[in-house]
């Protein structure tokens, strides 16, 4: 079993105006097999958090740690993260033009287990997590993400989870811009992987609809760069019902 342990996380970010703090004290612990959903109303960093784990250099730690198992993840380069088995969905996917979905995947996987994966199980592999997450054929001779629509780009970082088998999966508005059949999809595809038991899940969603299809074990509330509330699923149920307003007036208060 592995632990990404976050503790009294602070990160800023440069701005014009000078530096901005967004995240202001983050303490969450994910385990192998859990699923915690990351809540909360827009601008309250949970894609700040995301992107810190995953190591964009734009965001800057003023204090606290993030390891994984022990291990620094801070004092780690992208790739090293990427390579120690976290894995970022991006809520807005890059497009990589010139590059072929097949050469990437298989370029990607290589690179995070130090070998190539054996072509014949491998081109069996992505068939088969292609066609259980509805991706048609010709997509993986597309350049990655070039002309893709929302849902599509959503799907393709599901793929890329599925085959990756990473330790944590952070998914960052995996849900948004999906119809009621790609969310059906993706969140099987979120469901295959969590049932392995080998990996623990953030699942970062503004809306609950999400959670209908994945059971989160935990629920954390994001107001203004700190976890505002904390629960088990009927948190979820909760804000379903009331929406963020609750929050609101911690969120002018300090902003
Ligand atoms: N690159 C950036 N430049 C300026 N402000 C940013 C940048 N990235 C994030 N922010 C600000 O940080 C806050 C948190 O943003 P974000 O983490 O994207 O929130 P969320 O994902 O919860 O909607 C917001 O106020 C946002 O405007
Ligand atoms: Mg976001």
């Amino acid at each position: 079993m592995s632990t990404l342990e976050i503790k009294d996380l602070h990160v800023s970010i440069e701005t014009e105006q000078g530096t901005k703090p967004i995240l202001k004290g983050v303490d969450l612990t994910v385990n192998t097999g859990e699923t915690h959903a990351i809540m909360g109303p827009n601008g309250s960093g949970k894609s700040t958090l995301a992107s810190t784990i995953a190591g964009h250099p734009r965001y800057i730690v003023e204090r606290g740690s993030i390891t994984l198992d022990g291990e620094d993840v801070l004092a780690m380069t992208v790739d090293e993260r990427a390579r120690a088995g976290l894995f970022l969905a991006m809520q807005y996917p890059v497009e990589v033009p010139g590059v072929t979905m097949t050469n990437f995947l298989r370029s990607a996987k290589t690179a995070l287990d130090g070998e190539a994966p054996k072509l014949r199980t491998w081109t069996k592999d992505v068939k088969s997590a292609m066609s259980q997450l509805r991706i048609e054929e010709d997509f993986a001779s597309r350049n990655v993400n070039e002309g893709f629509s929302g849902g599509e780009k959503k799907r393709i970082e599901i793929l890329q989870m599925e085959l990756f088998k990473p330790r944590f999966a952070v998914l960052d508005e995996t849900d948004s811009g999906l119809d009621v059949d790609a969310l059906k999809v993706v969140s099987e595809g979120v469901n295959r992987a969590q049932d392995t038991g080998t990996m623990g899940t953030m699942l970062i969603t503004h809306y609950t609809r999400i959670l209908r299809h994945i059971k989160p074990d935990f629920v954390h509330v994001f107001v203004d760069g700190r976890i505002a509330e904390e629960g088990g699923p009927e948190l979820a149920d909760r804000l379903e019902e009331e929406g963020y307003d609750r929050f609101a007036a911690t969120e002018t208060a300090t902003a």
